[in-house]
């Protein structure tokens, strides 16, 4: 099955001028009277399979973000009716923009509790196949994780870092932080592994893959670690990073990554799939599912 990942990783990339739209912060009007009824039957398929597999594998906060919201099968959710109740809780809300936007105005949403969120959805013979993110990813992926207030406040200090990383150059390191964690990231709860990453939640066959699968590594999360590994952009990840509480990312959104980005600059990076001697290893992945052939 092809993926196609880029999107997820650049949420902020440039998308030409060609689809510039006419607000300076790039956003445009939901349009939710435009849907059509095929789209709202694609939402339905998406919410409906991920509904019957996330419970047991996601978090308790995802589920209980779910259960918060005014998100369900029958139709794609109104963003002010998700802003109304967002604000209520923590402060966020969310807006649409037609797809990618430069990184500056990504980062500016996240830092005024934003949340970006593309208005179109995935045609129906792209059910797998997301070239950028859409509302489903968008919405169902991140949104539930908004009402968590560590989530919350930790995707804020994002923009804000964000921000900071692209005066300083190193917004490879950071963007790393973001993929292993807001995308891709697994959660140690008392009853076992947990997915909250987006990209995982929003996607039927890694779901499974990031959880069940014996192929990838399952490694604990180590900052430095994590800003010094390259990810995957075209295909599952090799290794998936484990937190303990998402205590562990509110400390991330309190420290000063300036002197971590000293330390990290000239020292040599890791491949996805690379298992080091001081990580600590819930999972040795067999790499059968990356494996040429
Ligand atoms: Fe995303």
């Amino acid at each position: 099955m092809k993926r196609q990942l880029d999107a997820l990783a650049k949420h902020g990339l440039a998308a030409g001028d060609a689809v510039r739209p006419q607000r300076a912060d790039w956003t445009i009007d939901q349009g939710w009277a435009d849907y059509t009824a095929a789209d709202h039957t694609t939402w339905r398929t998406l919410f409906e399979r991920q509904r019957r597999l996330l419970p047991g594998r996601a978090c308790d906060e995802f589920l209980q973000g779910m259960r918060d919201l005014p998100i369900a099968a029958d139709r794609i959710p109104d963003f002010l009716e998700l802003s109304d109740v967002l604000k209520g809780r923590t402060g966020w809300q969310v807006v649409a923009v037609p797809g990618l936007v430069p990184d500056e105005v990504f980062f500016d949403h996240l830092a005024n509790r934003r949340f970006p969120a593309g208005n179109f959805i995935r045609r129906p013979d792209q059910l797998d196949y997301l070239e950028e993110p859409d509302v489903f990813h968008d919405v169902f992926g991140h949104v539930p994780m908004l009402v968590n207030p560590v989530i919350a406040d930790y995707l804020q200090a994002y923009g804000e870092g964000g921000l900071r990383a692209q005066r300083l150059g190193t917004l490879a390191q950071l963007a790393r932080v973001y993929w292993y964690t807001i995308e891709f990231g697994l959660l140690r709860q008392a009853d076992g592994l947990r997915l909250y990453g987006a990209g995982i939640a929003s996607s039927f066959s890694e779901t499974t893959f990031s959880l069940d699968d014996p192929s990838p590594n399952r490694v604990r999360f180590d900052l430095e670690r994590v800003m010094r590994t390259q990810y995957r952009i075209d295909d599952f990840q090799e290794t998936y990073f484990v937190i303990d509480g998402f205590e562990q990312l509110l400390e991330l959104a309190r420290i000063d990554f300036g002197p971590l980005y000293d330390h990290v600059r000239g020292q040599p990076e890791f491949a996805p799939g690379d298992v080091l001697p001081d990580d600590t290893v819930l999972h040795r992945g067999t790499g059968r599912h990356h494996q040429p052939g």
